[in-house]
């Protein structure tokens, strides 16, 4: 493996950014500053952005994820721990946009709460080396990810993975116009369509959604508004940090009243993943 293919993870790689704030001291004031700008502007004007197309400055600053360059990463984070991944989540005001426990107050953003702890790492690197940069939203979380350390992003990660998936959470369900050739939502979960070489969604995030083989990402309880938009998002290939394109593949195949009907499945289903701590 090439040392491009593979961050160091024991040392931040934080060039882009400002210098992390240690745990408990508190925040140095630009960070301060931007993050409550951040905040600001956000609830006042990225609920409504519009997703646009990556442009040049959105090019990743790294080499693409190869499996075993993914794996090894990911075994490189130091353990993460729940309770002090709690303090990182108040203290770097994720708690502000995301919800006290990783519930997210706001429509369209996105659930953490019952997350699998090597899906939310993998996102913060994302973000940090702007290989997932699909929109507004995205711009937002790079910003915060590069003042967080290997340490913070595996704590917080372990305190995410150790809170219960989101249930009821009363986003508004899409009202999808289902098309003729539409296959249900739990057909598609739990058999795919063959016809279209449709992989059951299961084999990947579990059969209760409550996420499966490193990255594969819980969904149980998602925000259903962030679900359909996501995969609308790799559908067009704005989102395209997934690393063997295997979600762009799959979003490609499904029509937008599949996509609708999964986000409501998904949302829906009654998850259950306090045991799910493991990365
Ligand atoms: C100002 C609001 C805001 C703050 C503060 C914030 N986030 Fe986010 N976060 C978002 C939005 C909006 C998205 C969706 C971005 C996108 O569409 O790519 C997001 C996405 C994420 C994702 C990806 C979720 C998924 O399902 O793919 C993770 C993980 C995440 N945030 C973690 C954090 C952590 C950890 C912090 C604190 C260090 C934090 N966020 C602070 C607004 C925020
Ligand atoms: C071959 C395995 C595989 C299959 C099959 C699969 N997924 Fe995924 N999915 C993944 C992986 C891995 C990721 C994380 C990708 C990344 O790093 O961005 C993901 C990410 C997602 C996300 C984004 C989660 C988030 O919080 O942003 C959604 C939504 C999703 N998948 C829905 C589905 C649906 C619906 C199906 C069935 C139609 C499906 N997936 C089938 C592996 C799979």
């Amino acid at each position: 493996m090439t040392p491009a293919h593979k961050p160091a993870m024991n040392t931040p790689r934080l060039a882009t950014g400002p210098t992390p704030a240690p745990l408990g001291q508190p925040l140095r004031l630009p960070s301060l500053r931007r993050l409550s700008w951040g905040a600001a502007a956000c609830l006042a004007a990225l609920v409504s952005v519009p997703a646009r197309a990556s442009d040049a400055s959105a090019a990743p600053t790294v080499a693409a994820w190869t499996p075993a360059s993914l794996r090894s990463t990911l075994a490189d984070l130091p353990r993460g721990d729940p309770a002090a991944g709690q303090r990182v989540h108040e203290q770097l005001f994720c708690a502000s946009c995301h919800g006290d426990k990783g519930v997210a107050p706001t429509q369209n953003w996105p659930h953490l709460a019952g997350q699998r702890a090597a899906y939310t790492a993998k996102m913060l690197l994302d973000y940090q080396d702007k290989r997932r940069l699909e929109g507004k939203r995205a711009e937002l979380m790079h910003d915060i990810a590069v003042m967080m350390t290997p340490q913070h992003i595996a704590d917080v990660a372990a305190f995410y993975a150790a809170q219960p998936a989101p249930q009821a959470d009363g986003t508004p369900r899409p009202k999808p116009e289902r098309q003729p050739n539409d296959v249900a939502a739990e057909t598609l979960v739990r058999f795919g369509d063959k016809s279209r070489l449709i992989t059951p969604c299961a084999s990947c995030h579990g059969v209760a959604g409550q996420g499966g083989k490193l990255e594969a990402s819980a969904l149980a309880g998602q925000n259903p508004l962030y679900f359909v938009r996501t995969l609308l998002d790799y559908q067009s290939g704005v989102r395209h940090n997934d690393s063997v394109k295997g979600m762009r593949a799959s979003a490609k195949k499904l029509s937008r009243s599949e996509i609708e009907a999964l986000a409501t499945y998904y949302a829906d289903l009654p998850g259950n993943h306090s045991a799910v701590t493991s990365r």
